[in-house]
């Protein structure tokens, strides 16, 4: 390819602070100095406070700059012609800039690297190399290569992703499905958008591989409507996949056929839950279903399904080209492989972080995260969206694990960590995800349809200092209510981030301050 080669990234995260106008701008200075310049639209690479971060195409290596405004276009420009020039803006080599350096990138390894839209730069880069082996292998072995791997479910709840494979796998039935859990509506979190619009290929693979493995010919991403850019980035990389007949009939020149449907959702964090995800899926309103049955058993259209979150399948190619060993051997106890954990909230570098399990908290937001962006002092720390417990300082040391997150009263999640600072008043948080879950509600359980609206109030009759000791323990009482009597997990652990603040802060509740909040 001759001329200039430059990545902008179209992330969404980068669209949002001006990619699009910088891209324009940069292609307007080339035609302006007669220049021939090629630019691809990447994905990010997870530095959220350096976008839109612009990469050059040297004759050594990619040269960033960020973060780049449309007035540095024609001097970006400038830099481009003159082989990676020096600017204030200049960041040098991407790969080395310690935020990412200093990661294990297995799931997001081609992300930012790579033309989205492009099959031939992802084969280039060792994309489908998990799918080839998956097919030298009876489709056993893939399930089995899964489960020894230790992956978990990367939605929430952990479960061990070849255990269910196993259970679709043993069902019989003329049609099962995969089902792509892209809902991502933990507040923030963004690794599934990330995926999909700078990598979508390896979730292609990734569900491909599961619908050899389990026997299913069919699967469908559930995409949230907030998600216009990764569904239109998915729709071409599908249509390109098809094109290339990695989709479809034989698929790789193999006798096996799976294809891919994206849909979108309409907006209730409920639905990413899995079985009213189904019922939206189905085209009805987005309940919440009692199990027994499984979708496993008993999925979409009563057929037997694996649903997965974007990150479980967009691990699995890495873990069927270097093999279940190369995966487990990253991570601690129960937690095996790596976490693409997510920064955000008042923090002073938010993005993506992928790292092996046992990174501790502290760690994480302090060091990682440099702290808050303000520069005040951190106070409390969200992990795993809007049903995760606020964590105090005292908790800092809490490795990144799923047992040692349960034993502090927490759990992982998403992966999604919010940074608050010494501001933050945490009966507010405490009453916010109250009001949450009662906006949020399917409505099919008492104790989340009831308690919750309930639960503001109580949190109301605290904040304003009536009858605080009564309402306190009703609190406490309404809280067990929802934790043992839902339905599911939005009533079920709205508790957590509500009893972590009444427990790590009460004196925002007009109590004397807890011993384990303090550093
Ligand atoms: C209220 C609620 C919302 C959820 N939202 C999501 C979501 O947005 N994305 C997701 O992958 N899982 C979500 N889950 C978890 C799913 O029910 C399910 O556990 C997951 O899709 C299974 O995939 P995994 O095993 O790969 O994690 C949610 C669960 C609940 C109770
Ligand atoms: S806990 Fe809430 S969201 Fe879940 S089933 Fe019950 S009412 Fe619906």
């Amino acid at each position: 390819m001759s001329g200039l080669r430059i990545y902008v990234p179209g992330d969404a995260a980068a669209v949002a602070v001006g990619a699009d106008e910088v891209a324009s701008a940069i292609k307007a200075a080339a035609e302006r100095n007669q220049t021939s310049i090629t630019i691809t639209r990447n994905g990010s690479r997870g530095l959220h406070w350096l976008e839109p971060m612009v990469e050059i195409v040297t004759t050594k290596s990619r040269i960033a700059y960020g973060p780049i405004r449309v007035a540095d276009a024609e001097a970006i420009f400038k830099t481009a012609a003159a082989n990676g020039a020096n600017h204030p803006l200049r960041l040098g080599n991407p790969e080395e800039i310690p935020f990412l350096k200093k990661q294990t990138r297995l799931t997001f390894a081609r992300c930012g690297i790579v033309d989205p839209r492009s099959l031939e730069d992802y084969r280039r880069h060792d994309g489908y190399k998990g799918l080839e082996r998956a097919l030298q292998m009876p489709a056993a072995g893939v399930v089995e290569e899964v489960t020894q791997s230790g992956l978990r479910g990367r939605g929430g709840a952990g479960f061990p992703t070849g255990i269910k494979w196993k259970t679709v796998a043993d069902a019989a039935a003329g049609q099962k499905y995969i089902v792509c859990n892209a809902d991502e509506g933990d507040s923030g979190t963004f690794a599934d958008r990330m995926i999909m619009e700078g990598d979508p290929f390896v979730l292609i693979e990734g569900m491909t591989i599961a619908g050899i493995a389990v026997g299913a010919t069919q699967g469908y991403i559930y995409v949230r409507s907030e998600y216009p850019h990764a569904v239109a980035v998915l729709n071409d990389a599908i249509a390109a996949a098809r094109e290339g007949r990695m989709l479809g009939n034989g698929v790789a020149g193999s006798p096996h056929a799976f294809d891919l449907e994206v849909r979108v959702g309409a907006g209730a964090y409920v639905c990413g839950e899995e079985t009213a995800l189904l019922d939206s899926l189905e085209g009805k309103r987005g309940m919440v279903r009692a199990k027994p049955p499984l979708p496993a058993h008993k999925g979409l259209f009563g057929k037997p399904t694996v649903i997965n979150n974007v990150l479980s399948l967009a691990t699995v190619p890495i873990i069927l080209e270097k093999g279940a060993a190369f995966y487990r051997d990253f991570g601690m106890g129960r937690s095996r492989g790596t976490m693409p954990i997510q920064l955000a909230g008042n923090v002073k570098y938010p993005g993506l972080y992928e790292t092996a399990f046992g990174v501790t908290l502290g760690e994480l937001v302090e060091e990682i995260g440099g702290g808050t962006a303000n520069g005040r002092p951190i106070r409390a720390v969200q992990v795993g969206g809007p049903l995760g417990a606020y964590f105090p300082r005292s908790l800092f040391d809490t490795p990144f694990d799923y047992e040692a997150f349960a034993k502090a009263d927490g759990l992982i999640g998403h992966g999604g960590i919010v940074v608050f600072d010494d501001t933050v008043d945490m009966a507010k948080q405490a009453r916010f995800a109250m009001e949450f879950c009662a906006i949020e509600s399917c409505g099919k359980c008492t104790p989340c349809r009831v308690g919750s609206t309930r639960g503001v109030e109580v949190i109301d009759r605290i904040m304003a200092n009536s009858d605080r000791a009564a309402n306190t323990a009703l609190l406490e009482d309404l809280c067990n209510t929802m934790k043992y009597g839902s339905l599911c997990a939005l009533g079920g652990f709205t508790p957590y981030p509500v009893m972590s603040a009444l427990t790590h802060f009460p004196e925002d509740f007009g109590a004397p301050p807890s011993l384990a909040a303090a550093e």
